[in-house]
């Protein structure tokens, strides 16, 4: 029998985001910056990448431990081949009561039918603007947010829950607020907006490219009656609200201006095996080079417990302008948010 665990803040774990790639058929300005993740950027080899096996052991070790849900991420997970046969393996996982997907959508169309016979029942799809030409300036690459949105059609007829994610960079996009909310509202689906957050060290962030939940409110207000909503569990990332006239429901991520990290039970696996206990970390643990040296079931119990009690991030809570700008930290690409 394994003794649950708790962080040095108290904090359980209860969330394993696994990144299952580091590559993205995207370039999104925010994230991977055209100029830095060019022709010549350095992936990761295939050989360097867990196999299925490695994390299907991964996540039953973390289950073990506590978690519950799971998350697959990229860069666009969508990329990595097979990736239906990954959430058959990990449903079967005792202890696992969600899984959920995160994804560009590029590819939502081709793979839906398979994800949904895998297994999967919820989406988070990223769309940024309805305007064409912006939204293909956002993703670097010129795809139209047309093919998006009728993958995101289709996930939803098959069954699919779907949510939007949408981040807000001053500048950039807040012109896209109401537009995105209007058309999301007419068609039921929970549009969640992001505040810009300093991932990395390469997305050019500053407190005064960030549109807070407030403003995103406020402006929402101007044209539309909305109720907050309970939280469906504790330590969930989005503030919930609903349209009173019930069409819909929108979600607001403050990582910036309302930090959540007393409540942060995520761990996050790195596609290459590493381990990190916050988004804004700067160094993982190597779980790779243990699974690849023979190490025991035990070990690997042992050494994961070992990293979560020790864990004391809280990023977000301390973020300041300085932080964002002088700190060390890992891209958003490579851990998937
Ligand atoms: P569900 O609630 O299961 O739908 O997923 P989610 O909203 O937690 O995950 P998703 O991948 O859609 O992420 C939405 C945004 O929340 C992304 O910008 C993530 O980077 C951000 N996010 C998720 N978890 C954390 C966290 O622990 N800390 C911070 N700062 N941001 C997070
Ligand atoms: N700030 C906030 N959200 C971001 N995402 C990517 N980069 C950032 C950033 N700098 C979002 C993506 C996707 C989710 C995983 O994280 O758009 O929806
Ligand atoms: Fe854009 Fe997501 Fe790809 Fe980053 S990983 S470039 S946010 S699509
Ligand atoms: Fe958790 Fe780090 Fe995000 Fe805070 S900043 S909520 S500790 S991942």
């Amino acid at each position: 029998k394994i003794e649950p665990m708790q962080d040095q803040l108290q904090r359980p774990i209860r969330d394993l985001r696994i990144s299952v790639t580091d590559r993205c058929n995207f370039r999104c300005t925010y994230c991977m910056p055209k100029e830095i993740f060019g022709d010549d950027y350095r992936f990761l080899p295939s050989e360097e990448l867990l196999t299925f096996e490695e994390i299907v052991l991964v996540a039953e070790i973390f289950a073990s431990l506590g978690v519950r849900k799971l998350r697959l991420t990229g860069g666009e997970p969508l990329l990595r081949s097979n990736l239906p046969s990954l959430i058959e393996r990990l449903w079967q996982i005792d202890g696992i009561e969600d899984i959920g997907l995160t994804t560009n959508g590029l590819l939502l169309g081709r793979y839906a039918d398979s994800l949904m016979n895998a297994g999967l029942r919820r989406v988070n799809v990223s769309l940024d603007a309805l305007d064409p030409k912006l939204f293909g300036h956002i993703n670097g690459r010129g795809i139209e947010p047309s093919h998006i949105l009728d993958n995101i059609e289709y996930a939803r007829q098959i069954g699919l829950q779907v949510k939007v994610n949408m981040v807000v960079e001053k500048g950039l996009n807040e012109q896209e607020i109401l537009p995105m909310a209007g058309y999301f509202k007419e068609r039921g689906i929970k549009l969640c907006f992001i505040e810009f957050m300093d991932v990395g060290n390469d997305n050019g962030w500053s407190m005064k490219k960030v549109v807070t939940k407030r403003e995103i409110y406020q402006l929402l207000s101007s044209r539309y009656e909305l109720e907050p909503l309970e939280s469906n569990y504790f330590g969930e990332v989005a503030q919930r609200y609903q349209y009173k006239d019930g069409s819909a429901e929108i979600g607001f991520i403050t990582s910036v201006s309302e930090s959540f990290c007393s409540t942060c039970t995520r761990a996050r696996l790195s596609s290459e095996g590493k381990i990190y206990t916050c988004l804004f970390a700067s160094e993982g643990f190597d779980l790779r080079q243990m699974l690849r040296s023979g190490a025991t079931r035990s070990q690997l119990i042992h050494a994961i417990r070992d990293v979560w009690e020790s864990r004391h991030d809280r990023y977000s809570d301390e973020r300041t302008e300085q932080t964002a700008q002088t700190r060390k930290k890992i891209n958003m690409s490579y851990i998937g948010g």
